[in-house]
């Protein structure tokens, strides 16, 4: 049970990556201004480029596009005698159930354009690429508005002794093209193949130069290091995450929407205190934790959350046992329910939801969008679909069930990006938590859930 001191420390956590979402013109310069914008930028000049690196390593800034991978050591993976080097700024945002770049862009395009120009002053970038999702009209319309604005203003002049040159490039609907190598041919104007690794783009990326790719949200960090410094990024962290982050809530909940909270809320506290618990008459079945790539979570005994017993304790037997989703919504503290905090994409699934249609559903999205370049994850995706239709449908084998989980085994860990192992990890999680449901439309030849009761993504039911 949450107490009122612990929801009143979550609630009223300070908000600096969303707190001008609601002002009236927040987007434009002047509101901007007036609100201390810029000070980052200027703060930053006065520092060498590696003190900012350095600064961005002890705010334990982690990349927040999915894999989570500390922002300062991978600035400072770029070679010392480079000549050229790039910012691109992945704005894809494609993994269902997140929404947070979007926003950003929307609402608050100073900010992002302010941590690019850090950005680029500490890794010495001349230009600056930011690639948004197609379908992102608004975003693509106010961030140019405010490149145009920053321009005027003299704003990017002398980054690192240029005037940084921003450009916005609209993707064209892939999925794939969110994957750094992907976007970057795509950036470049070829089909968005993700390309074999290594060499990272730290060492070659766009147009085979040096450039650091990172997510929306990882670069409005770099403002906040500046301003709030690194005690801030420390009390509302966790060990090896710091700052608040952005959460994105969606599925049968009363309240879904994007929170901004502390690292240390639990899974448990944002879907039922702070977004109202699930919507009347709903039960919880299972929580997806971090875009629809990542497995899921269900209310199951989870034993290894309890802290780390001392040489020579014990624990006392009336300790109460963690559930899953009482995991804390930090990197390493997902690994532990093997899961990921991936994009922070929360879809919650209620009880009237069928988990073989859930998974029919996503995996219809990875065949469609698996560029094809690797057999287990254009064949894996598309034999999983079929079998899944086929099994939904009442048509399904006891055969079906043992293929649709060894095929995911096989795509997972067997392909050039990690859109293989996305489709392959809620296949596998979905299945061995549910299998009596898998197994229950195969042995009564139908689908026990009648679609009219499940919650359509707008929160309604039918
Ligand atoms: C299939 C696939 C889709 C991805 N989509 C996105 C995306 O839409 N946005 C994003 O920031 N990262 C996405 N990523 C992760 C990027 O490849 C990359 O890790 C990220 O942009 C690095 O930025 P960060 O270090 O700031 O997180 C995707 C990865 C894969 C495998
Ligand atoms: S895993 Fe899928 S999306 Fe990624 S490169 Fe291979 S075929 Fe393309």
């Amino acid at each position: 049970m949450t107490t009122e001191a612990r929801l009143k420390e979550l609630l009223e956590c300070e908000k600096p990556l969303s707190k001008r979402w609601r002002q009236p013109n927040a987007h434009k310069l002047d509101a901007y201004l007036a609100d201390g914008g810029y000070k980052g930028l200027e703060i930053a000049k006065t520092k060498k480029p590696e003190e900012i690196i350095d600064a961005m390593k002890q705010a334990n800034t982690r990349g927040r596009g999915g894999a989570g991978f500390p922002t300062g050591m991978k600035w400072g993976f770029l070679p010392p005698n480079r000549t050229e080097t790039y910012l691109v700024i992945n704005a894809d945002e494609s993994e269902p159930g997140t929404f947070k770049d979007r926003y950003i862009m929307e609402r608050d395009p100073h900010l992002l354009l302010e941590g690019i120009a850090i950005a680029s002053y500490a890794i010495k970038a001349q230009v600056c690429y930011v690639f948004i999702r197609g379908e992102f009209g608004l975003a693509m319309q106010r961030m140019n508005f405010a490149i145009e604005e920053a321009k005027a203003k003299g704003l990017f002049k002398d980054i690192q002794g240029v005037e940084l040159q921003v450009y916005t490039h609209p993707g064209a609907g892939a999925y794939i093209c969110g994957e750094e190598t992907a976007l970057l041919e795509s950036l470049e104007g070829k089909r968005g193949y993700p390309r074999l690794k290594p060499p990272f783009p730290a060492v070659k990326g766009a147009f085979q130069k040096p450039t650091i790719v990172n997510n929306v949200e990882t670069i409005i960090l770099a403002p906040l290091v500046m301003t709030k410094g690194v005690e801030w990024f420390t009390k509302y962290g966790i060990e090896k995450c710091g700052g608040t982050k952005l959460y994105c809530v969606s599925g049968a909940v009363k309240k879904p929407g994007t929170y901004e909270l502390p690292h240390h809320v639990t899974l448990r506290e944002l879907v039922f205190d702070i977004c109202g618990g699930m919507l009347p008459g709903r039960q919880l079945k299972g929580i997806v934790p971090g875009g629809s790539s990542v497995p899921i979570l269900v209310p199951r005994p989870a034993p290894q959350l309890l802290p780390p017993l001392k040489e020579g304790e014990t624990r006392d037997p009336k300790t109460k046992i963690p559930e899953e989703i009482d995991v804390r919504l930090d990197f390493e503290s997902l690994r532990k329910v093997n899961s990921f905090l991936g994009s922070c994409g929360i879809i919650v699934i209620d009880d009237k939801t069928c988990i073989v249609r859930a998974l029919l559903n996503l995996i219809q999205f990875y065949h469609h969008e698996s560029c094809g370049q690797c057999t287990p994850c254009r064949e894996g995706t598309g034999w999983l679909e079929r079998m899944l239709l086929r099994v939904e449908r009442g048509d399904g084998t006891p055969n079906d069930l043992e293929t649709i989980y060894s095929a995911g085994k096989n795509i997972m860990g067997n392909t050039i990006c990690a859109l293989g192992d996305a489709a392959a990890m809620p296949t596998m999680s979905y299945f061995e938590k549910f299998k009596d449901e898998f197994v229950a439309h195969v042995r009564d030849h139908k689908c026990p859930y009648p679609a009219e009761e499940e919650i359509l993504p707008s929160g309604w039911v039918l």
